[in-house]
């Protein structure tokens, strides 16, 4: 159904934050802490549908100061090359990520001490995780930010093609 399905094309982004929850992210909104956020699509009447029915589709949202983003992250799939959205699952376990406590703009895993650079791709940097956040393509339209497709690679907790097919 519509809740569960992961970012399709054309979603906007809102706040996964209980006090926001619903409210469509804006760039304003976004900075170097992490902002957490759902996709939001349509039902089949067409009305707006909120995609937390899987938990995975939790999202991972930041923006640095423009040259602080690079390689491997894909900064045509980002905004301007300063905000830019990852799956916020841990590859390890399936753990939500959150920012570091120790080192300003990384994040860590609460459940395993995983880490990743969210400047660079959201790369492992430290702890278990087998693989690199997935990061989602978004634009700007209008105040909103846009899902363009498919993640780069496999969320958690999918590893391959067919896996991954599956619930397109
Ligand atoms: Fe994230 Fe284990 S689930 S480090």
């Amino acid at each position: 159904t519509a809740n569960k399905m992961p970012p399709q094309a054309g979603d906007i982004l809102v706040h996964a934050q209980e006090s926001k929850e619903g409210q469509p992210i804006r760039i304003a909104d976004l900075g170097p802490q992490l902002v957490r956020a759902w996709p939001q699509g349509k039902d089949e009447n067409g009305d707006p549908v909120i995609r937390k029915g899987d938990p995975n589709n939790i999202l991972a949202l930041y923006r640095f100061p423009k040259g602080q983003l690079v390689a491997p992250t894909n900064l045509d799939a980002t905004i301007d090359g300063e905000t830019v959205a990852y799956s916020d699952i841990c590859t390890h376990a399936g753990c939500s990520v959150g920012d570091s406590d120790i080192n300003a703009g990384e994040m860590k895993c609460p459940c395993h001490s995983g880490q990743y650079d969210p400047k660079r791709g959201c790369i492992v940097i430290g702890g278990p995780p087998p693989r690199p956040l997935a990061q989602l393509p978004i634009k700007l339209e209008g105040d909103n930010l846009v899902v363009t497709g498919f993640f780069l690679t496999y969320p958690y907790p999918y590893t391959n093609e067919n896996e991954w097919e599956s619930i397109k």
